[in-house]
């Protein structure tokens, strides 16, 4: 065994090919530095977790339950949780919903069920990065549809439906990740309906469903679905942006035949997700006060971190600088001048000690280079302020002009 790389590349799966560092990450890892500031991760407020009542929830189901929690258990996941979640989607009853270790798990088993090497994947522009890593090793084609302020863009959503018959398309209407957005009510009916039309089902991904700002929350595009007759989307959420994602307790539901090779192909991946965790998160959202309390704690500490964000951004970035005001969720989603690369922004922000995750990789058509993202979730006001301060120095030199401020 001389040299382990070239043994091992020998013998890797064709498909690892599209499973690489990534050059970001790499860059990021710069961060972990004393006196850095980073807005780079995605992480949700750890002071918001709710510790001590996990702590207590837990004692209690171990000390009634311990031989139950601690068993293996059904693939599908644990019936009163599946049973909770169900009565909260129209239409729906527990044997269409199945619980995952983590959304992004919903993501892969997904992939492994839907795409074949060259499956057309209709995905909007920019998407979840993470849901083109969960996709990547199924080794699909992406067809990138651009966005406006509104979300997809209905006229190159219903040429490329057309033109490409996708296997399915990946939605993420609420509080989309990486740029914030909310896709607006009638957004949503139509593009319920063209994936009607043109019988493409969606994939429809809402881990920030519940961190509105203010508002009553628009209809999922499941619901919306299920009034045209149902079938046609299948649905992703977690309990990561409201409890707590180092639990790995999230949820598709969906139609009966997917659910179904769902559970077939979870077997194989975990048998099932941890039976502790499944009954530790009924437990605490069965206490609806609770949690209802729970989430508007989360929706107030994020909607004060945003605008924190929102008058730092105001007073410090070159006034080419665009942004989505977020209503709701965890991100702020910058565009800069075009020509401004964001990865060459991130390399002089680093040598301000401070760091944001650049745009383009969440393009699965490599476009979207002047664009990035910043994370207000998990900031204080002073790292907000002096983070913002050190990014808006960065791109004032970049673009050759003082700063403010
Ligand atoms: C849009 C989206 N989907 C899925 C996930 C994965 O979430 P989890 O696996 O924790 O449920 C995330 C995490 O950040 C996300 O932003």
């Amino acid at each position: 065994m001389e040299n382990l790389e070239s043994y091992y590349q020998s013998r890797f799966a064709a498909r690892t090919r599209r499973i690489q560092a990534s050059t970001i990450r790499e860059i990021l890892k710069l961060t972990q530095e004393p006196g850095f500031i980073s807005f780079a991760g995605g992480l949700p407020a750890a002071d918001l977790f709710p510790t001590q009542r996990i702590a207590e929830a837990t004692q209690r189901i171990l000390l009634e339950h311990g031989p139950q929690a601690l068993q293996y258990s059904t693939t599908e996941g644990y019936p009163p949780l599946r049973e909770w979640i169900a009565s909260r989607m129209p239409g729906a009853s527990p044997e269409n919903v199945q619980i995952v270790s983590g959304s992004q798990q919903g993501l892969d088993l997904f992939g492994k069920v839907f795409i074949d090497p060259g499956s057309k994947v209709l995905v909007e522009a920019p998407t979840y990065l993470g849901a083109l890593s969960a996709f990547n090793p199924y080794e699909p084609r992406y067809i990138s549809v651009s966005m406006d302020e509104e979300g997809l863009r209905l006229d190159e959503l219903e040429a490329a439906l057309e033109a490409h018959r996708p296997r399915f398309m990946y939605v993420l209407p609420t509080f989309q990740n990486p740029s914030g957005r909310l896709m607006g009510l009638e957004r949503r009916k139509a593009i319920v309906e063209l994936a009607r039309k043109y019988q493409t089902p969606i994939l429809e991904d809402d881990a920030y469903a519940e961190l509105y700002f203010s508002g009553q929350p628009l209809p999922t595009l499941y619901a919306l679905d299920q009034a045209l007759g149902g079938g046609n989307v299948v649905y992703l959420s977690t309990t990561s942006k409201t409890l707590a994602p180092g639990l790995r307790v999230a949820w598709v539901v969906g139609p009966k035949p997917v659910i179904q090779k769902i559970v077939y192909a979870k077997q194989g991946a975990d048998l099932h997700s941890p039976t502790l965790n499944q009954m530790l998160v009924y437990e605490l959202v069965r206490d609806e006060g609770w949690y209802r309390a729970q989430i508007e704690r989360i929706r107030q500490a994020y909607q004060t971190r945003c605008n924190w964000m929102l008058s730092a951004l105001q007073k410090y970035m070159p006034e080419d600088m665009g942004w989505i005001v977020p209503q709701g969720g965890m991100f702020f989603w910058l565009t800069a001048p075009e020509g401004l690369d964001s990865l060459e922004l991130l390399k002089q922000a680093i040598e301000e000690k401070m760091a944001f995750v650049p745009g383009q990789p969440f393009f699965a058509d490599g476009s979207g280079k002047n664009t990035l993202r910043l994370s207000y979730s998990s900031a204080t006001r002073e790292q907000i302020e002096e983070g913002l301060r050190r990014l808006g120095r960065a791109a004032h030199r970049m673009l050759g002009r003082a700063p403010v401020g």
